[in-house]
């Protein structure tokens, strides 16, 4: 029988694997911060901003810009419906209040018309997702934010490599946030960075994310309560194998995608991530979305796919429609307002889009899903 097909999973070459070796043999005391430093400038260099900072996770990322920016209770930060829940819980951990526009019908990003739609005189952020690789109209949202004196916060977690208007998605926002889990375009096991051009925001997040002393402090003078977030030496190193193989692991995903689009040509009713004009989709992961008229709900596609040996994942469910904002105001209000995220959400799924396919495991894709739809 052919084995099972993953939805998801990094490449880790010879050289992630030297630099790790090499960051657990020599990497502490003095050497600690050796590799975290190469992976932030390296890094850095790759998105074409100033600043990178390494650190445990993408929500931590999320969380520091927030608290960098000063931004609390009484405050409202503006964030896709349709998104992981780590968009949006930092709003949360700074005492602020998230509200949840609509996406686009095509990007499946966050709707700019809609942001328009939400802004009060609370708004202080309004926090872009760059979707399964894809990208919002990142224009249009700055005019919004430059009219209205407001942070662009990106969440560029599942967007290494994407490019809005020639420059890379973590450029687009004033700040933005990367994850390197497991799954990640980069993978670093669980990881993230925090990237920004803004030189006194930068000092804040060095300065918040070690318990609230200056970098370089050895005398512990905290001088505010703080986090800790930082990257082990040993997750940076695989993160500089990483970065340094960028443009392999790039185009490696986009030729999964166009793998995809070829095993589904034809196939009516199903669509797949878009890629508008002067934008470059990474395709973090290759997603379906059904016509309803179908009748393929996520869950029993799923099933379906899962009886032929091929792992799949729901596309996010609203964060308005989570058992976690259950009688929330900004919930209740995003539910009756954001048609686009409940008409695509119960008929979209993630298709298996490792680092490891081949086109075989594609085409075989593409065979089961015209089988259980009835389009052979
Ligand atoms: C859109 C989005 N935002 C944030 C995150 C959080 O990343 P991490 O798990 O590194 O905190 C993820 C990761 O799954 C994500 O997909």
């Amino acid at each position: 029988m052919e084995g099972r097909i993953p939805i998801a999973g990094p490449s880790i070459s010879q050289r992630e694997i030297d630099y790790a070796t090499d960051a657990a043999t020599h990497g502490w005391y003095a050497r600690a911060g050796e590799y975290p430093k190469r992976f932030e400038e390296a890094f850095a260099q790759y998105i074409g901003v100033k600043h990178a900072v390494s650190l445990p996770s993408c929500t931590s990322g999320l969380h520091l810009a927030l608290a960098a920016a000063g931004i609390g209770p009484g405050d409202e930060v503006i964030a896709p419906d349709l998104t992981w829940i780590a968009s949006a819980a930092p709003v949360a951990y700074v005492g602020a209040t998230p509200v949840f526009a609509d996406v686009d019908e095509r990007t499946w990003c966050l709707s700019a018309e809609s942001v328009r739609a939400c802004l009060t005189e609370n708004t202080k952020a309004i926090l872009p997702v760059d979707l399964y690789g894809g990208v919002p109209d990142y224009d249009e949202l700055r005019k919004l934010a430059d009219e209205h004196g407001l942070l662009i916060i990106e969440d560029a977690a599942e967007a290494i490599g994407s490019e809005y208007g020639g420059r890379k998605a973590g450029a687009l926002g004033d700040v933005a946030a990367f994850s390197f889990h497991g799954s990640k375009t980069f993978t670093t096991g669980e990881g993230g960075m925090l990237v920004t051009d803004d030189d006194d925001l930068h000092a804040r997040v060095l300065y918040l994310r070690d318990h609230g002393r200056e970098p370089g402090d050895v005398h512990f003078q905290n001088t505010e309560v703080a986090f800790k977030y930082k990257m082990p030496p040993v997750a940076a190193a695989i993160g500089l194998g990483q970065v340094e193989r960028a443009d392999e692991l790039v185009a490696k995903k986009r030729e999964i995608f166009a793998w995809y689009r070829e095993a589904f040509d034809d196939l009516e009713g199903v669509t797949l991530n878009h890629e508008p004009a002067e934008t470059k989709n990474t395709y973090w992961m290759v997603t379906a979305v059904l016509d309803p008229m179908l009748n393929w709900p996520k869950e029993k596609l799923m099933a379906a796919l899962d009886q032929a040996g091929i792992d799949s994942r729901p596309i996010f469910h609203p964060l308005s429609s989570l058992p976690a904002y259950a009688g929330q105001a900004s919930a209740t209000a995003a539910r009756k307002r954001n048609a686009t995220s409940y008409r695509l959400s119960p008929w979209g799924i993630n298709l298996p889009s490792a680092l490891c396919l081949e086109q075989a495991q594609v085409v075989r894709v593409g065979q089961v899903v015209r089988r259980i739809l009835g389009k052979v």
